[in-house]
């Protein structure tokens, strides 16, 4: 699939891990398409992950920095600027972590310390980076934000913990900094809510592969894998998607809009045989 739909396009990818990252499979099909993007991921992300692999793949920088940390965005942001020697046209946040779910501590026992860490990285970060890019200037007019979230934002999903409130925040802040985006650079703000997808961020949820199995069942479309996700993102980096801003959109297979399905039906018949 070799449209060019991001031809002469620069950014900044945050997120890759391994093959299996959203980011990771996003900036294969940013290069597909035409794009370059920097690498980006957190110091330790650096040393135990494989992004250098990609980065040595699509010939890019790979670049340390701290989602958490405004020094290192704002180095982050420099570095990039100077190595294109242009302004940015797109970026995907695709960072998340709960230290709660990492170490099992149930919602209704959460270590807020670690709350707050987990709120930090997972949604804080996206406003922090927003608010660099939009002081340096860094985006090009008509450039598109991405942040990657997840439908308990607005559902009531137990296992997801705290990430849940953490989802919402960074929706919350999507549209909130995409009206001055919008307004006074002529930048897109959107959030992308994703099925769930087998990942490392994915494995900490406790019970995931219950999670996929029932959201196979109850989509019409069955879940979106982590390739349709890359493709989605960059149908929102492109240009033919210019007016779309702070939305949190469903790519989930239809999932959000069903109540039940008959696949569902079927299953609880079955039981009560
Ligand atoms: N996997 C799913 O089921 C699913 C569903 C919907 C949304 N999402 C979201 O997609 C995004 C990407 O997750 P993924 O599923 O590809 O998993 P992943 O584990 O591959 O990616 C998460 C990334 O966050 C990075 N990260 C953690 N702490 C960081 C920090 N302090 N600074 C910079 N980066 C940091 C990790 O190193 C990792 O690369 C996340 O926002 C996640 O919540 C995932």
């Amino acid at each position: 699939m070799k449209n060019q739909l991001l031809k002469n396009k620069k950014g900044i990818i945050f997120g890759a891990l391994d093959e299996r990252s959203i980011a990771w499979k996003t900036a294969l099909k940013v290069y597909d398409e035409g794009g370059e993007a920097i690498l980006t991921n957190a110091p330790v992300a650096l040393r135990m992950g494989k992004i250098s692999e990609l980065a040595k793949k699509l010939d890019t920088p790979a670049i340390a920095a701290d989602a958490t940390s405004i020094d290192d965005l704002e180095k982050l942001i420099d570095f990039s600027l100077n190595h294109f020697g242009q302004k940015l046209d797109f970026i995907l946040h695709s960072i998340g972590m709960s230290i709660n779910l990492r170490k099992k501590r149930e919602y209704t026992d959460l270590n807020h310390e670690w709350t707050t860490k987990g709120w930090d990285i997972s949604a804080l970060s996206f406003h922090k980076l927003l608010q660099i890019l939009f002081k340096k200037n860094a985006l090009k007019e008509w450039g598109s934000v991405i942040a990657l979230s997840y439908i308990a934002a607005q559902r009531t999903f137990p296992n997801y913990n705290d990430m849940a409130d953490n989802k919402a925040y960074l929706e919350s802040v999507a549209r909130s900094f995409g009206y001055y985006m919008g307004k006074e650079r002529k930048v897109r703000v959107n959030t992308i809510s994703q099925s769930p997808t087998p990942t490392t961020a994915g494995d900490g949820v406790k019970g995931l592969n219950s999670f996929l199995n029932f959201a196979e069942k109850i989509s019409p479309l069955g879940n979106a894998s982590s390739d349709d996700c890359a493709n989605f993102s960059v149908v929102m980096f492109s240009d033919y998607t210019k007016k779309i801003t702070m939305q949190n959109i469903f790519h989930d297979g239809g999932f959000s809009s069903v109540g039940i399905s008959q696949d569902l039906i079927d299953i609880i018949d079955q039981e009560q045989k």
